[in-house]
C-alpha cells in the first residue's frame, strides 16, 4: 500500500516535468503501457492477500484514472506550447509592404492598346477575324489571283486542311466585314498573323493592325490625315511622314507610309539604314474589285485601308532591336515596360 503512495508521488512528479510529446509518450508507456508499472500491478492483484485486494484494487484502479487524468491535461499543455511555438518560428509580418509583385503588361499588349485607344478616339470599331483563315479571304477576294506573284510575297503556312491557311495579314477582316456589314464601315483589326520568315527584325508570328474606311466620300486625303494623325499621336511628337508610291493587289493608288527616323532624329543610323526614313506601314484606296468581291456598288460607295505591324511599331517606341524579345517572356526584358 505504501508502495502505490510512493508511486503516486512519483508519476505525479515526473509527469509535472514532461516538456514535450516525446517525453509525454515515455511517461505515458512507462505507467499505462501493456508492461507499464500500473498495468503490472494490477496484474500483482493475485499476490496480495484476498481480504486486502479490494482495496488494492480500488486504490490502483483510483492512481490509474488520476495519471490518465493528468495525462491529458498534460498533453492539452505540451500541444498548446508546441503550437505556440511553431507559429511564432513561421510567423509572417503581414505589415510588410509589397515589393516587385505587381505584374506589368507585356509591351506589344501596351503597344496594341496604344493603337486601339487612338482609333477608337477617331470613331474606330474594333473588328477580328480568324487565324486560321479561307484561302480565299485572305487571297482571292482581296484581288490576290493564284499565280499572282503576291502569292510568293508572302510565305504562307497552310494547312492541312484544303482551302485554308494561317492568315498571312490581317486584311481578310477587311472582307469579313465588308461582306457582313453595309457601308459606312470604319473599322480597325488587330490581331496575329503567320509568315514563314524568321530573322532579328521578323517572326513566323507578329501582329497586325488592319484599317478600314468605306463610305461615300472616302479621299486619299483623308486617309492621309488619320495616318499622319495617328502616327504623331502614337510616338507624341510632330514627326516629318511622308506617302511613297507602292504597289497592294488590293488598293490602287497604293502608298508606303515613312515616318522621319525615330532612333537618329533623321541624323543617320543602323536602323534607318543610313536614309533617315523609316517604313511604318501601307495603304491605298480600296480597289473596286476588292468592293465589288464583297458586293460593294462602286458607283455609291469608296475606301482606304491601311495596315501596320505592331511589333515593328513596339520597337520603334521602346528602342528595341530584337523582335525575339517579346516573345521569350524574360521576366528582366517584360518588367521594364
Ligand atoms: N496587308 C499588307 C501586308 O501585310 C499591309 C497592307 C497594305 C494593308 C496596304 C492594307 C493596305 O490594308 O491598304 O503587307
Amino acid at each position: 500500500m505504501n508502495d502505490l503512495e510512493g508511486l503516486k508521488e512519483q508519476a505525479l512528479k515526473e509527469l509535472e516535468s514532461v516538456k514535450s510529446s516525446e517525453e509525454l509518450q515515455q511517461v505515458k508507456a512507462k505507467y499505462l503501457g501493456r508492461k507499464g508499472i500500473l498495468t503490472t500491478a494490477l496484474k500483482k492483484i493475485k499476490e496480495i492477500p484476498p481480504e486486502e485486494r479490494r482495496d488494492y484494487g480500488r486504490r490502483v484502479n483510483e492512481l490509474k484514472s488520476l495519471i490518465e487524468e493528468k495525462l491529458r491535461e498534460k498533453e492539452e499543455e505540451v500541444r498548446r506550447r508546441e503550437l505556440e511555438e511553431e507559429l511564432s518560428k513561421e510567423w509572417v509580418d503581414l505589415t510588410i509592404p509589397l515589393k516587385n509583385t505587381v505584374g506589368s503588361l507585356h509591351p506589344l499588349t501596351l503597344t496594341l492598346e496604344r493603337i486601339v485607344d487612338i482609333f477608337t478616339g477617331m470613331g474606330f470599331k474594333v473588328e477580328e477575324g480568324p487565324e486560321i483563315e479561307l484561302e480565299e479571304y485572305n487571297f482571292d477576294r482581296l484581288n490576290i489571283p493564284e499565280d499572282h506573284p503576291a502569292r510568293d510575297m508572302q510565305d504562307t503556312f497552310y494547312v492541312s486542311k484544303p482551302g485554308y491557311l494561317l492568315r498571312t495579314h490581317t486584311s481578310p477582316v477587311q472582307i469579313r466585314t465588308m461582306l457582313r456589314q453595309e457601308p459606312p464601315i470604319q473599322i480597325i483589326a488587330p490581331g496575329k498573323v503567320y509568315r514563314r520568315d524568321d530573322d532579328p527584325t521578323h517572326s513566323p508570328m507578329f501582329h497586325q493592325v488592319e484599317g478600314l474606311v468605306v463610305n461615300e466620300y472616302a479621299s486619299f486625303r483623308h486617309m492621309k490625315y488619320v495616318i499622319e494623325e495617328f502616327l504623331r499621336e502614337f510616338f507624341q511628337t510632330d514627326l516629318p511622314v511622308r506617302f511613297r508610291t507602292s504597289y497592294f493587289p488590293f488598293t490602287e493608288p497604293s502608298a508606303e507610309v515613312d515616318i522621319g527616323c525615330v532612333i537618329c532624329s533623321q541624323e543617320g543610323c543602323r536602323v534607318c539604314k543610313e536614309t533617315g526614313w523609316l517604313e511604318v506601314m501601307g495603304c491605298g484606296m480600296v480597289h473596286p474589285a476588292v468592293l465589288e468581291n464583297c458586293g460593294i456598288d462602286t458607283e455609291i460607295y469608296q475606301g482606304f485601308a491601311f495596315g501596320m505591324g505592331v511589333e515593328r511599331l513596339a520597337m520603334l517606341l521602346f528602342g528595341i532591336d530584337n523582335i525575339k524579345l517579346f516573345y521569350e517572356n524574360d521576366i528582366r526584358f517584360i518588367r521594364q515596360f
